[in-house]
């Protein structure tokens, strides 16, 4: 099997991290990935904001936990957040932002870096707090969280994938 399919068939989502922060070289690297990932009419819709101060990711933790209507951390301690945001004004943010979700994770693996998609980035910066972050951030209302890619070093064995489900290949 070559290394991109090793890659994607052996990227798991990880919720139990160390301390240690990405280097910032490994970093740059996925995020490039992230900035290639195709798009609709090649318009880059998607923006990733790279969140790395602990009291923002705790914000964000706590909010994204708010919406839930509960506590516990959902970014695991991950030590890196990249938020990804959707131009909604483009008929396909949803997917484009998707894409970018999936080449962060996917390279972040082929780097030795864990990750997991965390939802909730819509609800989150639909609130006044979340919307006063995306300001911070120099983001207009028109963008729309896509999902929170969380990144570090898992602290734990990696777990199994699951069997893929049956009839996931319909040969028409
Ligand atoms: C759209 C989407 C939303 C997800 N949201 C969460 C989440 O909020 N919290 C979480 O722990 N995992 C989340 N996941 C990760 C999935 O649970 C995970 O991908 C799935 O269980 C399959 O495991 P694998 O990624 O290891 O193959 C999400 C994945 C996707 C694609």
């Amino acid at each position: 099997m070559n290394e991109t399919l090793k890659t994607l068939l052996e990227r798991r989502s990880v919720r139990s991290y160390k301390e240690e922060q990405v280097p910032e070289e490994i970093l740059r690297q996925i995020l490039e990935a992230g900035e290639y990932a195709p798009s609709g009419m090649g318009l880059q819709s998607a923006v990733m904001v790279v969140v790395r101060d602990k009291d923002t990711i705790e914000q964000m933790s706590r909010m994204n936990a708010a919406v839930m209507g509960g506590g516990g951390d959902p970014f695991y301690g991950a030590p890196t957040v990249v938020v990804v945001f959707g131009d909604s004004t483009r008929g396909t943010y949803v997917e484009d932002g998707s894409l970018v979700m999936g080449n962060l994770m996917n390279a972040a693996f082929s780097l030795g870096v864990d990750s997991c998609w965390i939802n909730r980035a819509k609800e989150v910066f639909l609130t006044d707090e979340g919307k006063a972050l995306m300001k911070q951030w120099g983001l207009g209302e028109e963008y729309i969280g896509i999902g929170n890619c969380i990144l570090g070093y898992s602290d734990q064995p990696l777990p199994q994938a699951k069997e893929r489900k049956e009839g996931y290949i319909i040969r028409a």
